[in-house]
């Protein structure tokens, strides 16, 4: 990801706390298969949370999709490949965002070599 853009979403968190939302959650950092994605030539994901909170509504995503605890819910691309998770049908399997072949959009170091 480029340093720019964790600067943006860090702005936007900073943003959030007058405008009443509840959260203004910051970065999360997604590396529960550290080891396979070292394998795969990808590093972490960092999940841009604020950005995703002026999205869409909290529902949308909890507690069905994800639990409310970073680190708690089981991830994989598997998941996200069979319509699961970040690849969920109205999500990045669809029209609304960016595919789930944009690896370097999601992915740290994803391309660096
Ligand atoms: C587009 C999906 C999405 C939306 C919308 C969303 N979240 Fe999340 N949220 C996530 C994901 C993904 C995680 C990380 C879960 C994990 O690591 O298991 C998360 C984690 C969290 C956490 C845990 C943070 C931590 O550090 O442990 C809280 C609290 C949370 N969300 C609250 C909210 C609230 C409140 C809203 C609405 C204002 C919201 N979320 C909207 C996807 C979303
Ligand atoms: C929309 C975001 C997103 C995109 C795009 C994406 N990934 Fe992922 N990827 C994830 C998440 C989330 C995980 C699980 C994070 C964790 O470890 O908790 C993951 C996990 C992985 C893993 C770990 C092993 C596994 O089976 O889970 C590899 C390897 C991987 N991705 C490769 C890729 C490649 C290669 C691409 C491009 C073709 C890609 N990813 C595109 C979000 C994404």
């Amino acid at each position: 990801m480029r340093p720019g853009l964790i600067s943006f979403v860090a702005a936007l968190a900073m943003a959030l706390p007058g405008t009443g939302l509840a959260a203004a959650v910051g970065d999360i950092v997604l590396d529960s298969r550290s080891v396979s994605m070292g394998k795969a030539g990808v590093g972490p994901v960092v999940y841009p949370h604020a950005l995703h909170e002026k999205l869409y509504k909290c529902a949308a995503c909890h507690p069905k999709i994800f639990k409310e605890k970073a680190g708690a819910t089981e991830m994989s691309m598997k998941l996200n490949m069979d319509g699961k998770l970040c690849g969920s049908p109205n999500c990045h399997n669809s029209e609304k965002a960016f595919p789930l072949y944009n690896c370097v959009k999601c992915h740290t170091k994803a391309g660096a070599k």
